[in-house]
């Protein structure tokens, strides 16, 4: 790939590298500044996630945005429910225990976390707190809730998997940061009324997202990655 350089000198740029820049680069952000992200970037990213790939390109996502006075009212809604232990409603069944070493990644991201958050293994009260700030999507200006047909199944989910990576690696490449959110999807009767979404889509799961806060100590936290792939002939 070739740019025009500001001195008109042309400057080679090796796509691979800026494309593992940018995996490398993306990670959950769980602090954020107040910032929105304005409106014309935010369009852009959108666009740029819209060029995913899908099951026989049914592109069977939809992105609701919350930003402003929606994104306050949904996470003051979804903060409550979650604290005052209200009965979960996802649309899709929860995850149980992970097994054997799932569970050990899953741990040792945690672990990772509660370090950086200055969390002690045996303080719940901080653990509950540290969970809660979920549900306000980690103060986020925006969150994204993603919604698939409630006739799709697992091929759906993947595509719309493809589309949150896609969508997330935009907002990398445009100095923005973001979390994935499971949690987003636990009060999911709470998200279709304040959205106005009917049964006729399923929430699967959302996305915080805006500028990153560098000095919040969630965000020196780190995962890592284990080899699992197998190559044959
Ligand atoms: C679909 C999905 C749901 C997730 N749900 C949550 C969540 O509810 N809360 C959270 O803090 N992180 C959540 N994460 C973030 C993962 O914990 C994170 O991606 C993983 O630990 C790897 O870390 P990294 O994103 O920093 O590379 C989710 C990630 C994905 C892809």
């Amino acid at each position: 790939m070739a740019t025009a350089a500001a001195a008109g000198a042309v400057e080679q740029v090796n796509e691979s590298d800026v494309l593992e820049d940018l995996l490398r680069e993306r990670r959950s952000v769980r602090g954020f500044k107040k910032d929105p992200v304005p409106a014309d970037l935010l369009e852009r990213v959108m666009e740029m996630a819209q060029l995913a790939p899908s099951n026989c390109n049914v592109q069977p996502w939809t992105a609701h945005v919350v930003s402003g006075d929606s994104a306050e009212r949904m996470r003051t809604v979804l903060h409550e429910a979650a604290k005052s232990g209200t009965k979960m409603t996802p649309d899709f069944p929860l995850t149980g225990a992970y097994p054997g070493h799932y569970r050990g990644r899953q741990i040792d991201a945690a672990k990772s976390l509660f370090a950086a958050t200055n969390v002690a293994r045996e303080d719940v009260a901080a653990r509950t707190e540290s969970f809660l700030r979920n549900f306000r999507f980690f103060d986020a200006p925006h969150a994204m809730f993603l919604f698939i047909p409630a006739w799709a199944g697992m091929r759906e989910a993947a595509d719309c998997g493809m589309y949150a990576q896609s969508f997330m690696l935009a907002l990398t490449a445009n100095g923005l940061a973001s979390c994935a959110q499971g949690a987003l999807s636990h009060h999911a009767e709470i998200v279709h009324r304040e959205l106005g979404v009917g049964d006729d889509h399923k929430l699967l799961f959302g996305i915080a997202f805006g500028y990153e806060d560098a000095a919040h100590p969630a965000n020196s936290a780190r995962t890592v990655r284990d080899r699992d792939h197998v190559m044959h002939g």
